[in-house]
């Protein structure tokens, strides 16, 4: 019988070469102690108060989507304008964003959010279908480029039983049609803190709960080439009167800044009044 899959554990004090070395063969890594308890618990205490409130039968854009993320998962979005700890611990972790400028800095002139959710997967919640994350962009033509760089950051620990992440190694590799086979699953076991980090082009989804009374917070948070549409619209997640207090750079990440190609004999996206969306920020006239 073949043996299964396993992922490679790194520490965030890794260099980036090593863990692009990873991310390139395997097409995921996990990064463990990327964040403190102490950190952690201020996000959550920061955060569940909307899990909470928001319950798990919000009402999805689609019967699809709803069966995507199944009856007994809770969704805080729009994290950047609900927890200034997320802010400045996750949305601007140093290695995260090193990584997404190595993978997408190549096909555009910046990278932007896709999106940064919180997701809290209740007991009995199945296993989500694999799926790829960059498909949110089918009409891309293949072979792309790589479009996402993606991220599971767990808040407890993850265990198998409680539904860690299942992603599959290499896939990234494969043929759009291929098929995983069991054994080729890993499950991303890791400590609370650590963060499983994949490409958008390899196959993962979320694992059952199948505890009895366990919830399994994470985030989602994902880097995406900067000419792309976002699948959260961050300027309104994050509207001016929130973004005004942010760090420029987190601006810049969720949509204030222009995709500016003109050095690459492109043009430009993004402008407002012809103008840098993060500049009218710091001058009062946004
Ligand atoms: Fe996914």
């Amino acid at each position: 019988m073949a043996s299964q899959a396993e992922l490679t554990h790194l520490k965030n004090d890794e260099p980036l070469e090593h863990v692009l070395e990873v991310i390139e063969a395997d097409g995921a890594v996990i990064v463990e102690d990327c964040f403190s308890d102490q950190v952690i618990n201020q996000i959550l205490s920061e955060l569940m108060p909307y899990a909470e409130k928001s319950g798990s039968n919000r009402t999805h854009i689609s019967p699809a989507i709803a069966a995507f993320f199944g009856e007994y998962t809770r969704h805080v979005t729009g994290l950047a304008s609900k927890s200034p700890t997320f802010v400045a611990e996750v949305l601007l972790h140093p290695l995260m964003l090193d990584i997404a400028d190595s993978v997408l800095g190549p096909n555009c002139a910046g990278i932007q959010v896709n999106v940064a959710h919180m997701l809290v997967v209740g007991p009995g919640a199945e296993a989500q279908f694999p799926h790829r994350d960059e498909d949110v962009w089918v009409h891309m033509p293949q072979p792309s480029p790589e479009m996402e760089l993606s991220s599971v950051t767990a808040l407890c620990d993850f265990t198998t039983e409680i539904g860690a992440t299942r992603v599959v190694p290499g896939s990234h590799r494969w043929e759009l049609d291929r098929q995983p086979e069991p054994h080729e699953f890993a499950n991303a076991e890791m400590p609370a803190g650590s963060r499983v980090i994949y490409l958008g082009s390899t196959i993962h989804g979320a694992g059952t709960n199948s505890t009895k009374v366990q919830h399994r917070p994470a985030f989602h948070l994902s880097y995406m080439l900067g000419w792309l549409r976002s699948e959260e619209n961050n300027c309104l997640a994050t509207p001016p009167d929130i973004a005004r207090s942010l760090p420029r750079r987190a601006q810049e990440l969720l949509g204030y800044d222009i995709h500016y190609a003109i050095d690459d004999g492109g043009g430009y996206l993004g402008a407002l009044d012809l103008k840098i969306p993060a500049d009218m920020l710091a001058s009062g006239e946004l």
